[in-house]
């Protein structure tokens, strides 16, 4: 397999689209980039400037700060995937929390902040043979991706999935906080005016409310070998 191709994945929050991309990108020996994490760095960043909370969001402060903003990935062979680092700081843990997650969408809105993002994206993928998963890699980030994959599955399995995951890791939230989550993402996701999350046209659509891991894994792997096959 010499030819390397770009894989976007794009789809609602914990549909496991991190999942099926860290699967794809270790049998390929591809580079993993999940965007999500980058958005997230910038919420935390937010948060811990005091430019974002639950009443108010100093928006010009946060596009001011950005270019002092530097994200980078660094493998963790332990984990077997790269971790998210803010100006030398790894953040991995930080950015994965509720608190993080509940602003994180009003941070994805501001197209300065996906001006930034998006660049450093194209940048990552400029030589193919990577797995990037987000909500407008296929539509905006890797228009021209020979493979894109759209994943939706209910709210409810959703929830329920990020749920389990966040008591596994000690959290402690409840399944209504979660759900609530997830539906207001989507909303915010799905609606606002800068690149929404949408379906590119060439895409392939996967419900995975009824697949497990290893059904649509396979499903995903053939996709990669019909194209690398044609081509
Ligand atoms: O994939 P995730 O749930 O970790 O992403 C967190 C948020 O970041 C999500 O609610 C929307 C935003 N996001 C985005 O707007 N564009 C991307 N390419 C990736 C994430």
């Amino acid at each position: 397999m010499d030819k390397k191709i770009t894989i976007a994945i794009d789809g609602y929050s914990s549909t496991g689209k991190s999942t099926l991309a860290k699967q794809l990108a270790k049998k390929l020996g591809y580079v993993y980039v999940d965007t999500g994490a980058m958005y997230r760095a910038i919420a935390f960043f937010s948060m811990q400037h005091g430019y974002i909370n639950t009443d108010s969001f100093d928006k010009e402060a946060l596009i001011n700060s950005l270019p002092s903003i530097r994200l980078q990935f660094q493998f963790n062979p332990d984990l077997g995937f790269a971790e998210m680092y803010l100006n030398d700081e790894n953040v991995e843990k930080q950015i994965r929390t509720i608190e993080v997650s509940s602003f994180v969408s009003k941070v994805a809105e501001i197209p300065e902040v996906r001006t930034k993002l998006v660049e450093q994206q194209q940048e990552m993928g400029k030589n193919k043979g990577i797995v990037m998963d987000g909500r407008d890699i296929g539509t905006v980030v890797f228009p021209d991706a020979e493979l894109k994959i759209f994943m939706t599955a209910s709210a409810q399995t959703r929830a329920q999935r990020r749920y389990d995951e966040l008591v596994q890791k000690g959290d402690t939230v409840t399944f209504e906080e979660v759900y609530k989550n997830v539906e207001e993402r989507d909303y915010i996701d799905t609606h606002r005016s800068n690149s929404p999350l949408v379906r590119a046209d060439d895409a392939v659509e996967i419900d995975n409310s009824n697949l497990n891991r290893e059904e649509q894994f396979n499903l995903v792997l053939n996709l990669v070998d019909e194209i690398l096959k044609k081509s």
